[in-house]
């Protein structure tokens, strides 16, 4: 690393210094313009480099000396439920402690559970659109219209997660509150203190919460998930979940399935409105071409925009040699758009051959679990929705997304049906 400060060293620093106050939350073309600089930006004076191009996360993604950050905070952080809650799951870990926390996830999150789910999926999704299309017409439809994320998009995941982990759907409420909490944990930006206290008080009921039931659920089993969880023991006799594992890591599914494809289905009204020729095209076949539209509105929107890694040893990526110990933010959001890959990248393309080659799930061994569920939910939704509503219109409002560096959403949307 050079020490005396180049002119390109001083771009780099004030590039990373504004996406680290969030300049690409509300611009996403500032993602070009780092990109533009490099690929590969790294910051001596931050700390950081940032990974913006396709290639260059993919290969990161899968680097035997780049690891997964820890959840830490600041001193005396790891005394705090938020600390107990986040720290186990899955997401944190790396190598055989990885392995171990995900192929028991995985052992319970089955293929047949999935199948036996998309029945209800698709009663669900008919349902929820329904009733949004009634109160649609209830507000005398016009400008007014319903709010989407409020009436399909959030409820959709939601109960299909709540279902699949065989939680109590009356206490939607309360999950609600805390996924908000755990996704400001996991990306929120600016927090007031008043909010800390929040997350921390609602960390606190979810261990009570999530104990409580681990305890009765392993003397007594019940139809889902959770359930499996709580009775999963790890192959080559690594041992049962720990109260802790299974707490954090079933409020992960839960959040997952709160958070993800919600985004995804919002963000699907808006951007399918705003391209009518595509609409039109997934109109003419729903059913036969609800999945190339799922990867392509995946790789279009990347409802996680990010996340985080750090070296382990010198190495070189790009062409940027990094020393051990440097923290990585990795661009989705970015390499999903990034030229090289992807022809006319800001345009929305639903029958574009590689769409599936997007980063939305991430790669490597932090892949989605969740992948094939969220493709079900979000094939499934486009199929009812283009078969049943194709000329539904999103009026001219104000966009605001979630001000998230994790996760990227649309706050509301109103549609009329
Ligand atoms: C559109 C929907 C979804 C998107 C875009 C998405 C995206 C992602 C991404 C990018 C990661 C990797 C994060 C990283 O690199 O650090 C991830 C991990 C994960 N996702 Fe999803 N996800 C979605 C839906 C779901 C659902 C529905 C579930 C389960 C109910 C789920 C469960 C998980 C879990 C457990 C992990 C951690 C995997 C690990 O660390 O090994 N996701 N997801």
């Amino acid at each position: 690393m050079n020490a005396s400060p180049t002119a390109a060293s001083q771009k780099a620093d004030d590039l990373i210094g504004a996406y680290w106050q969030g300049a690409h939350l509300q611009n996403p073309a500032f993602l070009e313009e780092l990109r533009a600089a490099n690929p590969v930006l790294m910051s001596g004076t931050h700390g950081l480099t940032v990974l913006t191009g396709h290639p260059e996360i993919t290969a990161a993604l899968r680097h035997p000396d780049i690891r997964t950050i820890k959840f830490e905070g600041g001193e005396g952080f790891n005394q705090t439920a938020s600390y107990a809650v986040m720290n186990p799951m899955m997401l944190f870990h790396d190598g055989g402690s990885h392995t171990r926390l995900r192929s028991l996830a995985q052992r319970a999150f089955t293929p047949r559970v999935l199948e036996e789910s998309r029945d209800f999926i698709a009663a669900l999704t008919d349902d929820l659109l329904t009733e949004a299309a009634a109160a649609s017409r209830k507000s005398g439809g016009g400008e007014n219209g319903v709010d989407i994320v409020q009436a399909v998009a959030y409820p959709l995941p939601v109960t299909v997660i709540v279902r699949m982990l065989g939680l109590h759907g009356t206490d939607a409420e309360r999950f609600r509150a805390w996924s908000e909490s755990v996704a400001d944990l996991l990306g929120g930006i600016n927090l007031p203190p008043e909010r800390w206290a929040q997350i921390e008080a609602d960390a606190q009921q979810m261990r009570e919460y999530f104990r409580t039931l681990a305890d009765d659920l392993r003397a007594e089993p019940q139809p889902g998930l959770l359930s499996a969880l709580a009775a999963a023991e790890a192959e080559g006799g690594g041992g049962r979940l720990s109260s802790a594992e299974l707490l954090a890591n079933a409020v992960l599914l839960l959040v997952a399935g709160h958070e993800t494809t919600s985004n995804l289905i919002a963000g699907s009204f808006h951007a399918l409105a705003a391209h009518p020729e595509q609409r039109a095209w997934l109109a003419a076949d729903p059913a036969g071409r609800a999945a190339n539209a799922t990867e392509e509105l995946l790789r279009f929107l990347s409802p996680v925009r990010g996340s985080g890694r750090f070296t382990t040893a010198p190495l070189t990526l790009g062409e940027v040699a990094l020393p051990a110990g440097m923290h990585l933010s990795l661009s989705y959001a970015s390499a999903n758009r990034d030229p090289r890959l992807y022809a006319d990248p800001h345009t929305l393309n639903l029958s574009r051959a590689n769409a599936r080659t997007h980063l939305a799930f991430a790669g490597g061994p932090h892949y989605c679990l969740g992948a094939t569920l969220a493709r079900l939910e979000s094939t499934t939704f486009l199929t009812r929705l283009m078969t049943r509503f194709p000329d539904f219109v999103v009026p001219e409002q104000p966009i605001s997304h979630r001000p998230n560096f994790a996760l990227q959403g649309l706050e509301r949307l109103r549609v009329v049906f």
